[in-house]
């Protein structure tokens, strides 16, 4: 069995209702998000396109809680500044956006923000090897990048698990999120897998305001 440690949800305000987005993070905050997961992306990297950073100053005001600002962006680097300007607290990248993974966690760091490095499905464990003494945070995906509403890609389970063993033998504070799928089932999976942090797009917003705090607090129990 795995150590029971806290667990975080960190409500993807991808599911929210766009016309109301600053009301979606402040209704979302008082439910008990205790991140507020953004999903950035770019039509380029990702076949989307989402939130640039005006958006993400706007809705700073909104919310006490830490901005998880997920970056599905390429190039990435020119962006940090204004993402860590706009209010981020944790910026998270993909290996794959960029030609110096080392480099980009410097710059995220030098803004004074938390750096993460986010693992596509097909994204191999060794990718954070060099570089985890320099993390905050570890994201996998459970779904390719782009949309809400996907299913759980179950094989990136295995992959939580070799993660929890390498964060935890680096015996640093690193969160280690999951992204993509996540439902009752799917969370309870992910967190005696070693996840946690659960990023829940869907799950937290489905039936509206009234039933954001129930919908984290199930899924929180795992
Ligand atoms: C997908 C995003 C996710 C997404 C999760 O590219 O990174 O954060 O919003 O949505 P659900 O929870 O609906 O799968
Ligand atoms: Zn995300």
């Amino acid at each position: 069995m795995p150590a029971s440690r806290p667990v975080k949800i960190a409500p993807s305000i991808l599911s929210s209702d766009f016309a109301r987005l600053g009301e979606e993070v402040a209704a979302i905050d008082r439910a008990g998000g205790d991140y507020i997961h953004v999903d950035v992306m770019d039509g380029h990297f990702v076949p989307n396109i989402t939130l640039g950073p005006m958006i993400v100053k706007a809705l700073r005001r909104f919310s006490a809680k830490p901005f998880d600002v997920h970056l599905m962006i390429s190039p990435v680097d020119p962006y940090v500044p204004a993402y860590a300007e706009a209010g981020a607290d944790i910026i998270s990248f993909h290996p794959e956006a960029g030609p110096h993974v080392h480099r980009t966690i410097q710059l995220i760091r030098s803004l004074g923000k938390k750096p993460g490095l986010v693992l596509n499905p097909a994204t191999p464990v060794a990718v954070v090897d060099p570089v985890i003494e320099d993390l905050d945070l570890i994201l996998v995906m459970s779904v390719n990048p782009g949309f809400g509403g996907q299913a759980f890609i179950a094989s990136q389970l295995r992959k939580i698990e070799a993660l929890r063993k390498r964060i935890d033998a680096s015996g640093r504070q690193i969160d280690l999120e999951v992204d993509g799928g996540i439902n009752l089932e799917t969370a309870r999976q992910a967190i005696a897998a070693g996840a946690d942090v659960l990023v829940a797009g869907t799950a937290s917003f489905q039936g509206g305001p009234q039933h954001y705090a129930e919908n984290i607090r199930r899924l929180r129990q795992g």
